[in-house]
């Protein structure tokens, strides 16, 4: 049985996930829980080597639907590996990424489709859907900003894609928050430091009281 609570964050590219995360686990540790922070493909060398192949910048002639069945396979072996044996635990698992980044990206911006998408990745993850999702939302121009302020991160091949892309990854992440009213919450990500912090803290906690009655 699952004792855990599984959160995911999601948005576009320059949302301030990675950073927010760091913030948000301390901040649960520090009230006393126990939280795993993840990331796909989560340090887990099956899927870091998977990783590499999609990510690759010469890999030009890739699929896309090979490229939705490698993050479905990564995606697979972290869940198995990493987040199961946390949830198990009963701990708070935080992970940056999962399988709406595939029907953002995969099904909706490069048109294989959110149904089509979904499909294999019910497959890979088995039934075991976030509690929680909080989508980080940002304009692509603002986000895009971010990045390039940041010259010093690694530039991946998705990073390349034109601001239409992105702008499609927005629209939709933001039909899913509708799809999944229960599951998704948005977060305004252009806002402050200090208030993204604030709201994310307050869906968690409000999760966590809720599975507590
Ligand atoms: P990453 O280095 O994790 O960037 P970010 O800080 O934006 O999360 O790069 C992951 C890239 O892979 C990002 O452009 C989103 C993309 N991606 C997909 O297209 N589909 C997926 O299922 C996942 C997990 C990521």
């Amino acid at each position: 049985m699952r004792k855990g609570l599984f959160i995911t964050v999601e948005g576009p590219e320059g949302a301030g996930k990675s950073s927010m995360m760091q913030r948000l686990i301390q901040q649960l540790e520090e009230e006393g829980f126990r939280v795993t922070g993840t990331r796909e493909p989560g340090g887990i060398s099956i899927s870091e080597q998977i990783r590499e192949v999609i990510l690759n910048k010469e890999n030009t002639e890739m699929d896309g639907r090979t490229e939705a069945l490698l993050y479905a396979a990564a995606r697979r072996q972290h869940l198995v590996e990493k987040v199961m044996p946390a949830l198990l635990r009963g701990d708070i698992v935080l992970c940056d990424r999962f399988i709406d980044s595939s029907l953002a990206y995969q099904g909706y911006a490069r048109g294989l489709g959110i149904e089509e998408v979904f499909e294999i990745n019910r497959f890979a993850v088995d039934d075991v859907m976030p509690d929680l999702t909080l989508l980080f939302d940002v304009r692509p121009e603002v986000g895009l900003a971010r990045i390039n302020a940041h010259v010093e991160r690694e530039v991946n091949r998705l990073d390349l894609e034109s601001i239409h892309f992105h702008e499609k990854v927005r629209e939709a992440y933001l039909l899913l928050s509708e799809r999944f009213p229960d599951r998704i919450v948005k977060v305004n990500a252009e806002a402050s430091v200090e208030e993204v912090f604030h709201q994310s803290m307050t869906y968690i906690l409000e999760r966590i009281r809720a599975t507590e009655q």
